[in-house]
């Protein structure tokens, strides 16, 4: 089947074609990181009338790059949920009208999901896995053994991973998205020259928690060694105290579930030092890590065109009923 992919799920209006034969034909993103760096975080108002705005040049260059007429799309897949409501609506809605006018089947997608089988975009792995998902809105683990099968291991208890890039990239005035600010800032930078706190809760949790160090680094720069310190040194040295914690609990996680590959996925993944301890300590403890191209860790369509596919393929349709949803389905 050749699916035509459609993300609006946050600030990237994204349009990919995916072909089960042939692989992927195009892959668009459009960015609004302008429109809301000014506000230093994602304005929920402003997203979706960006993507509006987007979405259907969008969806033309996808079509356009990929050399795909309607006639040779045979289906359509969307993200659902969870996400800002005012956002997937926008994508959801017009591929529900595409879908209608073109008389083409269409399929609602988990934004979780198409992150975390993502990797197939560029590796075949070999079911079951344990997925990290580290993203602006979540970060989570999971135990994955088939297309339609995810289980919830463990996720954070209070902010998410990228939100605590984000934040911490705020109080420290260095840009946004925060997140990328901080990766660049870091290199080259001391990442042992400040000890910021890791919450690693029980030995055996795979739960996360990342507000106490969002604290820590609060009171750390409103005192008089914060006022003076390097912020290259700040930067790295929080970065590390989330990335020790990423790294070392989805690899114990792997080691729990008895399954020596992992994948990582979302945003944060695209962070250059978690690529490096997650490869460095996974070949030392025997677990297979699995790095998508930074370009599908953050938001795309190609993720949601490729699981769009797979499910089509297998049989899977939505009906008109079909609509958008906030929140996350997997939960403890
Ligand atoms: O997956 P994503 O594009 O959107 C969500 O579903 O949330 O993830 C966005 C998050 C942001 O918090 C951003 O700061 C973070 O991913 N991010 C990074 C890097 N690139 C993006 N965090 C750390 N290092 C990076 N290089
Ligand atoms: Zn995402």
């Amino acid at each position: 089947m050749r699916v035509l992919g459609i993300e609006s799920s946050c600030d990237e209006t994204a349009a990919a074609v995916y072909d089960g034969s042939a692989g992927l034909l195009s892959n668009v993103v459009s960015s609004q990181v302008k429109v809301h760096a000014a506000y230093g975080g994602v304005v929920p108002e402003l997203a979706s009338r960006e993507h509006l705005k987007s979405v259907v040049p969008v969806v033309e260059k996808a079509l356009a790059d990929a050399g795909s007429g309607r006639d040779a799309i045979d289906g359509i897949a969307a993200t659902a949920g969870p996400g800002l409501i005012g956002s997937l609506l926008v994508g959801l809605c017009f591929a529900k009208s595409l879908s209608f006018a073109w008389e083409k089947p269409v399929c609602g997608v988990d934004h979780l999901e198409s992150h975390v089988y993502a990797v197939f975009l560029e590796s075949e792995v070999v079911f079951p896995y344990v997925a990290l998902l580290v993203s602006g809105g979540h970060t989570s683990l999971f135990r994955v053994t088939g297309w339609e099968a995810m289980r919830f291991l463990g996720g954070t208890l209070d902010d998410a991973a990228g939100e605590a890039f984000d934040k911490a990239a705020k109080m420290m005035g260095v840009g946004y998205p925060g997140g990328v600010a901080i990766d660049r800032l870091s290199q080259g930078a001391d990442p042992a020259r400040y000890r910021f706190p890791r919450a690693w809760l029980s030995h055996d949790s795979a739960d996360f928690s990342f507000s106490g160090l969002k604290t820590a680094l609060r009171t750390f720069l409103a005192s008089p060694e914060g006022a003076a310190a390097k912020v290259e040194d700040v930067a790295a040295s929080f970065q590390e105290a989330i990335v020790d914690v990423l790294a070392g609990k989805a690899l114990a996680a792997a080691k729990r579930e008895g399954i020596p590959r992992l994948v990582l996925s979302g945003g944060v993944s695209a962070n250059s030092r978690l690529r490096l301890l997650a490869r460095e300590r996974g070949a030392a403890e025997g677990v297979d890590v699995y790095l998508p191209s930074r370009s599908l860790c953050t938001d795309n369509a190609a993720m949601v065109a490729l699981l769009g596919e797979r499910r089509m393929s297998a049989g899977s349709r939505s009906g008109p009923e079909l609509n958008a949803y906030a929140a996350s389905r997997f939960t403890r």
